[in-house]
């Protein structure tokens, strides 16, 4: 079921995870060096584990959604 406060929370870290992901993912291309890789590598994974979860609580918003569409 959709929280707003749960939402507020993984949109947030969604934000900041997308930043901590994209930055190291240039600082391996062009720096290079273990910490950016075990940074960006383990943002990588956290990034998608807050996208699954932005997605489970807004299910009842997109089936509802997948309902109208059906029926428009
Ligand atoms: C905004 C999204 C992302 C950007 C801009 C990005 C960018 C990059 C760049 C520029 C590299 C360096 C490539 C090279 O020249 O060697 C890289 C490497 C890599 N990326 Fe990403 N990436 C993103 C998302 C992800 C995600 C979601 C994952 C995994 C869940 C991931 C996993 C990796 C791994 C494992 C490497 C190799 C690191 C190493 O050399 O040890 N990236 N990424």
């Amino acid at each position: 079921m959709f929280n707003r406060k749960k939402a507020l929370l993984i949109d947030s870290l969604l934000i900041v995870v997308f930043v901590v992901m994209a930055a190291s993912g240039f600082a391996v291309h062009f720096a290079g060096g273990k910490a950016f890789a075990i940074t960006h590598s383990a943002s990588g994974v956290l990034f998608i584990v807050l996208v699954i979860l932005h997605i489970v609580n807004h299910a009842k918003m997109m089936k509802q959604m997948m309902k109208s569409a059906k029926n428009s």
